[in-house]
């Protein structure tokens, strides 16, 4: 071969490989190179995990959100939906994820996939100023709110009983926070943190909690996905990393203004 047909071949070799490289497309850690724009679903009345702001979804959870996807390698968009459309447009692959406060449990576990967790949480009793309640057992016989589908829901009925007539069910958490404060019920059982955030945002509310570690149990946020989601090894992948290389520590802290324990998320 004369030196002229080498060349051209180490070009031609050059050019095969190059167009591997991009169809193989690696670049953004996605291995088949599929560059989707994902849907996510979201509840947006759970400040500060999902909430709007000047017409946009924010929140701690948009942030790891965004910090995962970064890392996974995926462009998505956010819907906001209510609780119920949220969790069936999951259930019936609509959407690919949904990430709002939403806690992991058997009965999702069943229905969907979920991520390892995010965050620690648990319940807290809201109620007027006052009133007297220094654990989850003094609510048995007041007009309890919450959010109906939720993990408060189920907390507040081993205390109330299922379905029972002093417990009211609404569609989001800020109805149930509504109702508390025109006097139409007297406790609600939220999480803990969004507890905090609506405490700490309306001081003239008049409203204060308790928190009832004996009650109430602790539970773990996780990202939603369909059942056996092509995406959830994915999702895990890349969440594990953004919480090994500091990431998930730094929005924890412009969020929560403190360090996170690490180890109750991973464990
Ligand atoms: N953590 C609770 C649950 O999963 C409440 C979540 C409510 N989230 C929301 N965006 N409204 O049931």
């Amino acid at each position: 071969m004369n030196k002229w047909l080498t060349a051209l071949s180490v070009i031609l070799l050059a050019m095969v490989l190059a167009a591997c490289g991009s169809s193989d497309n690696t670049e953004n850690g996605n291995a088949d190179g599929d560059q989707k724009t994902l849907k996510v679903a979201t509840e947006s009345n759970f400040m500060p995990f999902s909430y709007q702001s000047k017409g946009e979804v924010v929140g701690f959870d948009m942030d790891i959100l965004e910090a995962v996807m970064a890392e996974a390698g995926y462009e998505y968009e956010v819907e906001n939906l209510s609780w119920e459309a949220m969790l069936i447009s999951v259930e019936q692959q609509d959407s690919d994820l949904a990430m709002a406060g939403i806690t992991i449990n058997e009965k999702r576990q069943e229905m969907y996939d979920l991520s390892s967790p995010y965050f620690e949480s648990t319940h807290k009793v809201v109620f007027p100023e006052g009133e007297g309640i220094t654990s989850g057992e003094d609510i048995k016989d007041l007009k309890v709110g919450v959010q109906a589908g939720t993990t408060g829901e189920e907390a507040a009925e081993k205390i109330l009983g299922k379905n029972a007539n002093n417990l009211s069910k609404y569609d989001s958490n800020t109805l149930a926070l509504m109702a508390l404060q025109s006097g139409d019920i007297e406790a609600v059982v939220t999480d803990n943190v969004v507890a905090d955030e609506y405490i700490a945002n309306n001081p003239d509310a008049a409203v204060e909690m308790i928190e009832d570690p004996e009650t109430f149990e602790s539970e773990f946020y996780g990202i939603l996905l369909p059942k056996d989601s092509e995406l959830t090894d994915e999702v895990n992948e890349a969440l594990a990393t953004v919480i090994e290389d500091g990431r998930y520590a730094e929005i924890y802290e412009e969020w929560f203004g403190v360090e996170p324990n690490i180890e109750a998320i991973t464990q």
